[in-house]
């Protein structure tokens, strides 16, 4: 977490600094700062804590001239919230910008403490800069002290620094955590991510682990820790930048589940000809994928519950055992992979810490590692044996909502083209699925959309719970899953997700008066065991709250929400809409900030 800008070029830095900022938010919104050199050429900081809003009020009232300067928002990890925790961190010689966790800095600190070092912040960054400080001084030059300090760290880490006696160039260094130089025409940039300079270029360099950026306006290199230089393509984002902007929507996260169908049909088009899977546009070995003894899915968040329903259809149509695997316990756990499996890594962002640890793992094993990602050219795309993007845009909203979907309608053409290829689904049942992915579940997802009065009457009707329970069977407790973290996320309300058979061995005890009990049955097969277990939970007072298929009556549930009618085998992407606009609604009615909720990032790229 945590966003990176730098720039330097003919125009006023600071203008362009905060519009980086205001685009990297979403990594973190704890504090901001920038440093600059102003006309005299030294270096100035301005930081605060809070939004990016508080720092605007700091500079509205300042007449800066600067050509040159870095910034940072942060999502903290050592240290609170505050204005001196707010990077930029300074010595006479540096200031930078971290985006990261130096694992070693209680070390860096009292070896430099012993060198007659002050600190000023509670944080690990400032040991960082103090320690290049430190290096510059005894080392002279720029690479040498940015390669001396790094030998030094340990832990993940990206800079951007400004050396006070080199006024217009910025130093980037790639020590796992993203970074890219933004290349433009007579200015240049760097960033944590291509949308922090959507409005001036879309080329950019994409630094790599170990790589150091010395950005002037005229000019990038890039080269290694003993200053070789390192010959770097310039990449193209294909992005329509106008996508990340809010269009009248109140919120982004609205805007966001509005743009789903559209997304599934961008994501699945490319890949389908005749009703069947098509991957010829990929370069993806599905013989190897289907040979596999053992597929394992490894991501966090929401991306980990779109693995949950890949599992499930993978299983089903490919008969091929699959483990989902949480990333951050995956890469601690011994996993046990081998060339004869395949590890699909599912990520929006392709640089979640976790997730990208869990890929460098599975290769290091020899697995067959396929990565799903929303965004191009990120760090888990680049790395991974072949890449599958999912075509849904940027997703600004920390919430995520149609990365799910376009994760699961993608998993869910994998699964089928699984299925023909080990012959163990029929082809008359896989265009049927096909031709209804692509075509229908667009169409029912906007009706659900278009007409959402009832789940905004039931989020009313919830929203001043202390703690809601999600109960479902299968898939649908996958869904349960999901339903569940969107509102704790956004609203703050305390909840569960259950098997709904699980609930009588321990969690039954929370259920009192009124207390929300959601319900997913979207399978036929399963419903009446799962409102067995909804009954249980009213007659102890709960409120009952179902989400079925339209053709089922169930006049002693409190609220029934109907699904249009939709294969059961997809009836977990409109649900998803429901369980999405549930929690939206909840947290629109407690006011809450839907787009940046407390506490979290939407890129995580911190263990
Ligand atoms: C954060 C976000 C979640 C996201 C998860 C994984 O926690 O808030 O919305 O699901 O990271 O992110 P990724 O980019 O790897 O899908």
């Amino acid at each position: 977490m945590c966003g990176i800008i730098g720039y330097t070029g003919s125009n006023n830095s600071i203008n362009i600094l905060m519009s980086g900022l205001s685009a990297l938010e979403y990594r973190g919104y704890d504090s901001a700062g920038i440093a600059y050199f102003d006309e005299n050429n030294s270096i100035q900081t301005i930081k605060s804590s809070g939004r990016l809003s508080s720092l605007s009020e700091k500079i509205s009232d300042r007449q800066i001239s600067s050509l040159c300067g870095i910034g940072h928002t942060r999502w903290a990890t050592h240290g609170k919230p505050s204005d001196i925790n707010a990077h930029p961190h300074s010595s006479s010689t540096v200031s930078l910008v971290h985006n990261g966790i130096i694992e070693n800095y209680a070390k860096i600190k009292s070896f430099l403490k012993s060198h007659g070092y002050d600190f000023l912040s509670e944080t690990d960054t400032e040991a960082a800069a103090l320690l290049l400080d430190y290096n510059y001084k005894i080392l002279k030059y720029p690479i040498k002290a940015i390669a001396g300090t790094s030998a030094m760290l340990e832990g993940s880490y990206a800079f951007a620094i400004l050396f006070s006696d080199i006024p217009d160039t910025i130093y980037a260094l790639r020590h796992d955590s993203p970074l890219i130089l933004g290349v433009g025409a007579g200015e240049n940039f760097a960033a944590s991510d291509i949308t922090a300079k959507k409005k001036k270029t879309k080329n950019y360099i994409a630094l790599e682990h170990g790589e150091i950026g010395c950005i002037k306006s005229d000019k990038i290199e890039v080269v290694d820790f003993s200053a070789n230089i390192i010959k770097k393509p310039v990449l193209t984002a294909s992005w329509n930048f106008e996508q990340a902007q809010r269009e009248g929507y109140e919120h982004f996260m609205l805007k966001e589940i509005n743009e789903e169908p559209q997304s599934i049909i961008n994501t699945l088009h490319p890949r389908i000809k005749e009703e069947l899977p098509d991957f010829s546009c990929d370069s993806i070995d599905f013989d190897r994928i289907i040979n596999s003894e053992r597929i394992h899915i490894i991501a966090c968040g929401t991306a980990m519950h779109a693995g949950l329903i890949g599992r499930m259809l993978i299983e089903k149509y490919a008969k091929i055992p699959v483990n989902v695997e949480i990333a951050s316990e995956f890469r601690y756990n011994n996993p046990i992979l081998s060339k004869n499996d395949t590890a699909i890594i599912i990520s929006q962002s392709g640089e979640t810490a976790d997730s990208l640890a869990a890929l460098r793992l599975a290769k290091s094993l020899k697995a067959y590692t396929v990565a799903v990602v929303n965004v191009i050219g990120s760090s888990i795309a680049r790395e991974a044996d072949s890449v599958l993007y999912t075509w849904a845009g940027p997703e600004i909203a920390v919430a995520s909502t149609k990365a799910y979907s376009v994760q699961t309608s993608l998993l869910c053409l994998i699964a089928i083209q699984m299925g023909i290829l080990r012959n163990t689904i029929d082809i008359r049942f896989a265009r049927k699925i096909v031709s209804e992915l692509v075509s229908d579940i667009p169409e029912i997802i906007k009706s659900i959309i278009n007409k959402s009065e009832i789940i905004h009457e039931t989020a009313k009707r919830i929203s001043k719970s202390d703690d809601i329970f999600f109960i479902g069977r299968g898939a649908d407790y996958y869904l349960s899953e999901e339903g569940s973290l969107k509102l704790k996320e956004i609203s703050y309300i305390h909840s569960e997700a259950y098997p709904a058979g699980e609930l009588k061995h321990g969690t039954i005890s929370l259920i009192e008066n009124n207390v929300p009990v959601i319900a997913i049955a979207t399978s036929e097969y399963l419903i009446s065991k799962t409102i067995s277990n909804l009954r249980e939970t009213k007659s102890r007072g709960a409120l009952t709250i179902l989400i079925c298929n339209e053709k089922f009556n169930f006049d002693d549930i409190d609220i029934v929400i109907k699904l249009p009618a939709v294969s059961e085998d997809l009836a977990f992407l409109p649900t998803v809409t429901i369980l999405q606009l549930l929690a939206y609604y909840t947290a629109l009615e407690r006011a809450c900030d839907i787009d940046k909720p407390r506490n979290l990032a939407k890129s995580v790229t911190v263990e």
